[in-house]
């Protein structure tokens, strides 16, 4: 019987998954928090489902920004919040691996010790554990026999380039890029050829409904939204091109942040890449082609995975089921 249970921890600036040992189980909520009057009123999904429609003294957020935690006592109240959905399983002093993005300074690797250690987890033990690391391990990379391999992971506001080889991560660099800015560059492309107000909301379900990176589809989408200029109540039609241009915008700096990375690992790296080709993983790669555009524009094969968006707490499970590669985490203390 296993009298510590230990969680994997992803903690996204749109989702937070928690992998769970005891029940084996991976769970997925929205990382948002919705505060009244400086208490806090909704967290997770329920946050999620009042965004735009609540009063202006309910203000609904993330609290992360493009990729790390930007405000601790926020993260707290929802990861606490939403460890306790799985009150049994938490027990007494868990162990709990957190997929980080690398190159964190002291203060923020504090951060993740700050919104763990209260409560009742305030005898738990905190593992970082670098996301690129996570998301090889769920990819099936060796990271001790790999030549090189790189990582592309698009999430919803941030994107991760790492290129591992030696054991380690030896480039890595975080592009504040990702799905909400697709759905911002959205809704200004319908701004400017509808005249339409739409929410980020209506964005993102119309980029899930429409993006499509080999760019043929014709197809359009009607919606309602407030006229830009009388802010009247209307109809439009969005066409898939209005959203595929806006994705476009988004990802050609993702793709000019790859190619020099690309272009300046070692020849022997340079070569393994080209061979295996570069892994792409993150919510935001369920876009249709996005495999293919990228292969295109980086003139490298892509490796598109099948986990998308659960693809680092994937890995985060197979590190917390196999305490031999626990190595591949660190501790964190005040
Ligand atoms: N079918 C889909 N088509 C397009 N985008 C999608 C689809 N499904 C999810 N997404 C996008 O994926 C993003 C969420 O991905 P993911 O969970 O990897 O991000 P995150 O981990 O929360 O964010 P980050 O890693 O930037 O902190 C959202 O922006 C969402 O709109
Ligand atoms: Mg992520």
């Amino acid at each position: 019987m296993m009298l510590h249970n230990n969680f994997g921890i992803d903690l996204g600036t749109s989702t937070i998954k928690i992998y769970d040992q005891k029940k084996n189980t991976i769970t997925k909520e929205k990382n948002m928090i919705a505060i009244r009057d400086d208490e806090v009123f909704a967290i997770g999904n329920d946050a999620y489902e009042m965004f735009e429609k609540t009063p202006q003294n309910i203000s609904i957020c993330s609290p992360m920004k493009n990729g790390r935690i930007a405000d601790v006592f926020q993260a707290e109240a929802v990861l606490h919040t939403l460890l306790n959905h799985s009150q049994s399983a938490v027990g007494y002093h868990p162990n709990l691996f957190f997929a980080v993005p690398v190159g964190m300074t002291q203060i923020e690797k504090r951060a993740y010790y700050a919104v763990a250690h209260r409560g009742k987890l305030r005898k738990c033990k905190i593992f970082l554990v670098d996301r690129p690391i996570a998301d090889a391990l769920a990819l099936g990379i060796p990271i001790k026999k790999t030549k090189g391999s790189m990582i592309v992971n698009i999430g919803a506001q941030s994107t991760e380039i790492s290129v591992i080889a030696d054991s380690r991560v030896i480039v890595s660099k975080l592009v504040p890029i990702g799905g909400t800015q697709f759905n911002t560059a959205i809704r200004s492309n319908i701004r400017r050829k509808n005249n339409l107000h739409v929410g980020n909301k209506t964005a993102r379900r119309l980029k899930m409904a429409l993006a499509d990176m080999n760019r043929g589809i014709h197809e359009g989408r009607k919606v309602v939204g407030t006229d830009c200029s009388n802010g009247l109540p209307r109809n439009g039609i969005i066409t898939a091109r209005t959203i595929n241009d806006a994705i476009i915008e988004n990802i050609r700096p993702i793709a000019r942040e790859i190619s020099p990375l690309l272009q300046r690992t070692p020849p022997q790296v340079h070569t393994n890449i080209q061979k295996e080709g570069i892994y792409l993983a993150g919510g935001s790669s369920r876009i249709p082609n996005m495999d293919k555009y990228l292969s295109n524009a980086l003139e490298c094969p892509v490796q598109l995975s099948t986990y998308y968006d659960l693809c680092t707490i994937c890995g985060l499970k197979e590190l917390v089921t196999h305490p031999a590669i626990w190595h591949f985490a660190y501790p964190t203390t005040r």
